[in-house]
């Protein structure tokens, strides 16, 4: 079965003080959430044991926004899945298009990212989506296709259900500009497809929508048959705003 997923991602926002009052508010306001939706909270590598300890009396998961490509050594600056895994991860975002385009991941290093997340035991958002030129040119549902057999080609029959997909169009995130329902549902439908020429369950895989999700257009994206919830960014900084679309779920 599909399971609906509300996920967080705060980017490079927050601090203590600040975890601790939303996800407080959060716990409050979420407490009767009974639409069978997974909340996850993406903080920053700072915050994931912090936030970890927050959400352990209640059903929120906790995911982090990057993981190392390899599993330990020499590489400055790195975390590994494992490492993820030990501070109380089970979620983590790969292929987010920030990390593509800000810090270089190709396809190649998304791919090997998403191998060791899974050999580790976590749980993968792997987001995807088209450039406004792209979307322009025609190509979106080319160029999501290809980020998704080059990031989920090595995919074992047992992991699939640790996989969800995130449709995020680039031209969409951070710019108050969501894609239609319907042109979302369109590349959706189209991600199952692709899902299943690379061996995956489709039928149990969820794929969320990102990209200027809000509480006022939650509700229309989400009720769209192959859209299994939201990957929130601005949104999601705010308590009030991020339960709503929540219970939109
Ligand atoms: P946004 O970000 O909701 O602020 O557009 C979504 C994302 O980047 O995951």
């Amino acid at each position: 079965m599909r399971q609906q997923i509300v996920a967080a991602n705060w980017k490079m926002h927050g601090n203590r003080a600040f975890a601790r009052k939303l996800i407080g508010q959060l716990k409050t306001s979420l407490a009767d959430l009974d639409n069978g939706a997974q909340v996850v909270i993406i903080p920053p590598a700072q915050l994931l044991a912090e936030v970890a300890g927050l959400v352990e009396d209640s059903s929120i998961a906790v995911g982090a926004q990057n993981v190392a490509q390899w599993t330990s050594g020499a590489y400055t600056g790195e975390i590994s899945a494992e490492m993820l895994v030990d501070v109380g991860a089970q979620y983590v975002l790969v292929g987010h298009s920030e990390r593509r385009t800000l810090f270089g991941e190709t396809n190649a290093i998304v791919g090997e990212k998403v191998a060791r997340a899974l050999e580790a035991g976590l749980k993968v958002i792997f987001c995807c989506g088209e450039s406004l030129e792209q979307r322009e040119g025609g190509v979106a549902q080319v160029v999501v296709d290809e980020q998704l057999a080059a990031g989920l080609s090595a995919v074992g029959k047992e992991q699939w259900d640790r996989v969800v997909v995130a449709y995020e169009p680039v031209w969409a995130i951070g710019t108050g500009r969501t894609a239609s329902p319907e042109d979302a549902q369109e590349i959706h439908a189209g991600i199952r497809l692709a899902l299943s020429r690379l061996g995956a369950p489709e039928a149990s895989l969820s794929v969320i929508y990102g990209g200027s999700v809000k509480d006022s257009n939650a509700r229309e994206l989400f009720e769209q048959s192959d859209i299994d919830g939201g990957l929130v960014g601005g949104a999601s900084l705010d308590a009030e705003a991020f339960a709503a679309i929540c219970r939109a779920g």
